[in-house]
């Protein structure tokens, strides 16, 4: 492989469907009486990972002619599977799927891979414990996990403290098979596509924001309508392509096609904060979602930012790919209060670190903020790159041999597959 750092990036791309909504439609699609239809589906190992996992629990679903077909059945009716249910290294497959077990009254046995195994489960199991589903956990925190979903599920009122999204919406997909009004307030504003997609089925639900709060209000009293779905282009995908292209000066990209929700872009903000040169143009409205094209013409060099606490949620898959624009921009960056960092597929944010001190950047942690001293010089480059199979880790260290005089080893690059299985393919079609 050749060294990045001369190259530029040209061209028009569209990035892969969604990883966040492509978990949704295929489950919420399962449990919409009738047929829905998915275009654009992610097929990274992730989303797959859900679909094996959804027909093990009596889901119908196929793919004809590149469109996913969905049969799905009432909430409340999901099989007892034959097998353990494995959800390999897919921590939004498990999270989600967990609700709506809880409310299902059938015993499972879930697993994972050994990054999954090694990530927090309680975070989820405490708030549907309430419903009366009972979990058997290691440690009473991490899989392998037993449950034995609740027969009599009763509807509740929740307050969420941990900015995730994965545990609002294992809340509401647990609240699908309870009869009547379930609440949530959540204390910092995650993404919002359960709601949104619920919305979208005609499902009776509130949604508002007020302060810092987010407030939900869930009234079970329909059934969900079946979906017809063209999933729109992932931001955390395209956010290695629009970071690639605002570090080099010259760069002229076209993303078609992104979905542009607010609790997603916060990458946006922080790039166009350190001078990256970036237009939004057609935003329209698909499917209660926001999509647009985006302009990436890089016409200067970058400087540095300060991410604040309550902006990490709408950009926290983005941090690893954003430390590296950080490190080629003029002046210390601080991405603040980094803590759910250390709870993602690897400890993202010690691997980060490392992985930037081995590559020449001056970085420190400091209760969980993390300063990155940056400069538009080259990093000297050339180090072992440890990822522990993080798939944002290969992909953001791959991307930075464009700041690096030589270029970083990074040994088994397979781990992309989790979320990217063309990143190589599509970056190889930009760069120039
Ligand atoms: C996701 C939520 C986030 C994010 C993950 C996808 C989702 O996790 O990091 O990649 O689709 O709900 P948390 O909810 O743990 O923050």
């Amino acid at each position: 492989m050749s060294v990045l750092n001369n190259k530029k990036l040209k061209g028009v791309y569209m990035p892969p469907g969604d990883k966040s909504i492509s978990h949704r439609v295929i489950i919420l699609g399962s449990q919409a009486v009738g047929k829905s239809s998915v275009t654009n589906l992610s097929e990274s190992e992730d989303v797959l990972n859900t679909v094996k996992v959804m027909k093990q629990l009596g889901s119908n679903i196929k793919k004809i002619d590149g469109k996913y077909i969905i049969f799905g059945l009432p909430p409340g009716t999901l099989f007892e599977p034959k097998k353990e249910l494995n959800f390999g290294n897919s921590g939004t497959s498990i999270r989600l799927i967990t609700g709506l077990l809880s409310t299902n009254n059938i015993k499972t046995k879930l697993v994972g891979d050994k990054s999954l195994s090694s990530r927090p489960m309680k975070r989820v199991t405490e708030h549907l414990k309430r419903i009366g589903a009972v979990f058997i956990l290691k440690k009473n925190n991490f899989l392998p996990m037993t449950i034995k979903g609740s027969a009599n599920p009763i509807p509740l009122n929740y307050e969420i403290s941990i900015p995730s999204a994965q545990i609002k919406s294992a809340v509401m997909l647990s609240a699908l098979n309870t009869l009547g009004k379930v609440t949530i307030k959540e204390f910092s504003s995650t993404r919002d596509h359960t709601e949104r997609m619920l919305k979208t089925m005609n499902y009776n639900i509130l949604f508002k924001e007020k302060k810092e709060f987010r407030y939900i209000t869930m009234n079970n009293d329909k059934e969900l309508n079946s979906l017809n779905y063209k999933v729109a282009g992932d931001p955390s995908s395209a956010a290695f392509m629009i970071t690639a292209a605002s570090l080099k000066i010259g760069s002229k990209i076209k993303v078609k096609n992104m979905l542009y929700n607010p609790t997603r872009i916060g990458f946006l903000l922080t790039l166009k904060k350190m001078g990256a040169n970036i237009e939004i143009k057609n935003k329209r409205i698909v499917h209660n979602e926001v999509i647009a094209d985006i302009f990436v013409h890089q016409k200067k060099q970058l400087k540095s930012v300060i991410v604040e606490a309550n902006e990490v949620p709408q950009q926290i898959d983005e941090i690893p790919i954003l430390s590296i624009a950080a490190s080629f921009a003029k002046g210390e960056t601080i991405f603040k209060d980094l803590k759910e960092l250390t709870v993602k597929e690897s400890n993202r944010l010690d691997l980060i670190y490392q992985n930037l001190k081995k590559m020449g950047v001056d970085c420190f942690i400091k209760n969980y903020d993390l300063h990155i001293i940056g400069n538009n010089n080259l990093k000297a480059g050339g180090a072992k790159i440890i990822h522990n199979f993080d798939h944002r880790i290969v992909m953001s260290f791959y991307i930075a041999n464009m700041i690096c005089s030589k270029n970083n080893i990074i040994i088994d690059k397979s781990c992309v597959k989790t979320s990217y299985p063309q990143f190589f393919k599509d970056f190889n079609t930009l760069i120039k």
